[in-house]
């Protein structure tokens, strides 16, 4: 219940254009200011920087420049050259060849067809230099339109990709199905939006018996399924499973999000698991960094102080 009502309020609050804008002046200012804790940089090259010292830990990555819901196709034009570039950077760098993409930032809300376009464009790109690419999934009236545009590229024969699916929403069961029987890699979240109970669990424990049950399933029928989450009691679900099914430590991966529990991160390097961490970076941070917050409202303690600390 609790849960439910803090994550109504943020994303409420991240409907404020002028708390979006108060935040963005201050929120990446300087090296110390609060919303650095969860977004690598606007820029990037910061997010690469990151990324080395992550992967220098021992770690995986993922990138994704923050961006979602525009509204002009120039817009999707404009996010996708980003990621044309961005695969560039990364392979300047040498850095993991992984990076994660919405598809309502290259236009699905828009033209559907244009997105498929754009996608193919990131995903062409992305094969000549041997990468990966992971769909994020966004909210529900989303699912169906992301979920036909994978399908798309998939018959076409990208196999260079995979998407998320959220344990919060009824259908992901049946979709995870679906999509392993494709062939097709999943990430398994909880789901980060506020949902209607139409559609998805409102309770916390519905939420995690779902994703256990749908873990279960990808780690013996998906391919390479990637554990995101940062519930230890999760962790020790998925742990405990491959243990008893004989799964190998590189037939999987967690996932973690930058900034958030790393403590847990390590420790599961030095216990020799794949460790992937999601790098976020860019100018359109604030939608993304009001999810977090309202995840774990203990960081809005944190925020005003790095706002006292800005005076
Ligand atoms: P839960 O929310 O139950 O948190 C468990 C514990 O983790 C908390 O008790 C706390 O210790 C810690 N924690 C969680 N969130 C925190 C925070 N913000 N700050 C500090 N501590 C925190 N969602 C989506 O809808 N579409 C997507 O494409 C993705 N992609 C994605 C990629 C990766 C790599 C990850 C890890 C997550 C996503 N998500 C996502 C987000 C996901 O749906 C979910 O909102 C968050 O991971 C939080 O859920 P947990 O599984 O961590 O559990």
């Amino acid at each position: 219940m609790l849960d439910a009502l803090s994550k109504s309020f943020f994303h409420a609050l991240a409907r404020s254009q002028s708390l979006e804008r108060f935040a963005s002046r201050v929120g990446m200012a300087k090296p110390t200011s609060f919303a650095r804790r969860f977004i690598a940089g606007e820029t990037a090259d910061e997010a690469i920087e990151a990324a080395r010292a992550i992967q220098a830990s021992g770690m995986l990555l993922t990138l994704d420049q923050l961006g979602e819901s525009i509204t002009t196709l120039t817009e999707a034009e404009a996010a996708t050259q980003v990621y044309l570039t961005l695969i560039e950077k990364i392979r300047a760098a040498g850095i993991d060849r992984n990076i994660s993409i919405k598809p309502t930032q290259l236009g699905l809300d828009i033209d559907a067809a244009v997105c498929v376009d754009n996608v193919k464009r990131i995903l062409d790109v992305a094969k000549s230099h041997d990468f990966f690419v992971r769909i994020d999934m966004e909210n529900t009236p989303y699912i169906q339109k992301t979920l036909d545009m994978f399908s798309s590229v998939w018959s076409q024969g990208y196999r260079n990709t995979g998407v998320v699916l959220q344990s919060a929403v009824f259908r992901a069961e049946e979709d995870a199905k679906a999509v392993s029987k494709m062939g097709a890699r999943v990430r398994l979240v909880k789901g980060a939006y506020k949902e209607p109970s139409a559609v998805a669990y409102q309770a916390k424990a519905d939420v995690d018996a779902a994703y256990v049950r749908i873990m279960k399933y990808l780690m013996t029928d998906g391919h390479y399924p990637a554990i995101a989450t940062h519930d230890p009691r999760m962790i020790d679900a998925t742990k405990a499973f491959a243990a008893e099914k004989g799964i190998p430590k590189d037939r999987y991966e967690f996932q973690m999000l930058y900034g958030i529990r790393r403590d847990l991160q390590t420790a599961l390097v030095a216990e020799g698991y794949r460790m992937r961490v999601y790098v976020p970076f860019g100018k359109q941070w604030f939608p993304y960094f009001m999810r977090r917050l309202g995840e774990r409202p203990a960081n809005v303690g944190f925020v005003l102080k790095g706002i006292f600390g800005e005076r």
